[in-house]
């Protein structure tokens, strides 16, 4: 990386919810490989260094994807005609099964990190299976292309076919190994990542909410996606009150920064236990239509202050274009403001910053360009779609709506071009 860069095009960004900061022809100063500022013209403080001149292009923050499944990028948009429990037992743990293989998973982890880096992600917190081998080679393909991720090994040690299942001994201990293997890494580190509550035994979550601890580490799993789930997690933990309290009870919930993905039916007590602490909650728009899971109230969780990020969730989701994600969020929320007009829809705006800054300020300063933001960006080519006449809030708005990965033609990731 040179220590000094910049980059010069038509930027936009969203430093709040509340709307679009552009500047045509501008420039975006990087120094080590973060963000000094945004400027209308270059000043003559920086003369000399070298600059990128992407032209007419946009210049906008690269994607956030805050809850995906590698493994499961293998049956994307395949067998989505059921619901949640009878998809994991008849489609997703068989497929998690052959992750046992590690060149199965090599084959299949290599295509998904190309393909999420070709959409414009270049940060993601990201399940892979209960494998520790090929959870291992997760890691090494991510680092070797220089994008931002969590890296979960799945933890399971009930409620799962044989060939998954882990005794609870053996799985703390591989998390353990991964932990003190991969951690202190500067983009690539690992997450703890309890499946969710039904396929964990007390004993496992107890293990899993000390290694948090113990290692400072963060917590992601699923909250409330389906509601037979919210019922059987009533059943299997009938001493504790709520199905967020299972995670707070253990020291998964907010102890470590955490995240809980689809958080769709959540009652008072759970939004209370969310809303003061470190929890992001994850909307997976295209998920929860296709199992049939419901609509998650984003605009409520927004204006109770709950931080809200999004999830391609491959593969009960099937698009790792998160700019299509953000389109599905807005449209979710106007089937919501059509059943009750008090609802208002989320707005470009909204969606936009959940899918860069908001999801990323789970990684820290990542999302925008404001001063000091790690520069992770994505150059998009949109002269085919005509430009002249367009605002950049416009033309980023088409992108969004009917843009394709073709397009981007550049990405970097702290200042470092990976793409
Ligand atoms: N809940 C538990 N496991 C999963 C999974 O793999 N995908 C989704 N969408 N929900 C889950
Ligand atoms: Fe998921």
């Amino acid at each position: 990386m040179t220590e000094g860069q910049v980059f010069k095009g038509d930027i936009i960004f969203t430093p709040t919810p509340q709307g679009f900061v552009s500047f045509r022809g501008g420039y975006i100063v990087v120094l080590h490989g973060k963000v000094e500022g945004v400027y209308k013209e270059l000043p003559p403080l920086f003369d000399g260094l070298p600059v990128h001149d992407f032209g007419r292009r946009l210049i906008l923050p690269g994607f956030v994807d805050l809850h995906v499944h590698a493994s499961q990028f293998y049956q994307s948009g395949v067998g989505l005609d059921q619901e949640l429990i009878p998809w994991l037992h008849g489609r997703t743990f068989p497929l998690e099964g052959r992750f046992a293989d590690p060149e199965f998973a090599r084959e299949a982890y290599s295509r998904f990190v190309e393909e999420l880096i070709r959409q414009g992600t270049l940060r993601a917190c990201i399940y892979a299976t209960v494998h520790k081998e090929s959870t291992a080679i997760l890691f090494e393909l991510l680092r070797a292309r220089g994008i931002g991720a969590f890296v979960g090994k799945v933890n399971m040690d009930c409620h799962c076919p044989p060939y998954l299942q882990e005794t609870t001994a053996a799985s703390l201990q591989e998390t353990e190994e991964l932990i003190m293997r991969y951690n202190g890494h500067p983009l690539v580190t690992p997450i703890i990542t309890p499946r969710f509550a039904p396929t964990s035994s007390v004993e496992l979550l107890e293990g899993l909410g000390r290694l948090a601890q113990k290692y400072n580490l963060p917590v992601q799993s699923h909250l409330s996606e389906n509601k037979e789930e919210v019922e059987w997690v009533k059943e299997l933990f009938p001493s504790l009150p709520t199905y967020a309290d299972v995670y707070y009870h253990f020291g998964l919930l907010g102890r470590t920064l955490t995240l809980m993905a689809h958080a769709i039916h959540l009652s008072e007590r759970e939004l209370e236990l969310i809303e003061n602490s470190a929890v992001w909650l994850v909307h997976c728009p295209e998920a929860n239509i296709n199992l049939s899971s419901g609509i998650m109230p984003a605009r409520e969780l927004l204006d109770r202050g709950i931080r809200l990020g999004l999830g391609s969730d491959i593969g009960a989701g099937h698009n790792l274009a998160l700019y299509r994600v953000m389109v599905r969020a807005i449209q979710l929320s106007k089937l919501r403001s059509i059943e009750d007009p008090r609802i208002k829809p989320l707005t470009t705006a909204e969606v936009f910053y959940m899918g860069t800054k908001g999801g990323g300020s789970f990684f820290g300063r990542v999302g925008s360009f404001e001063q000091g933001y790690s520069f992770d960006a994505l150059v998009v080519e949109d002269e085919p779609l005509i430009t002249a006449g367009f605002s950049l809030e416009e033309r980023l708005q088409r992108f969004l709506y009917t843009g394709e990965a073709g397009q981007i033609a550049a990405r970097f990731v702290e200042g470092n071009r990976i793409g």
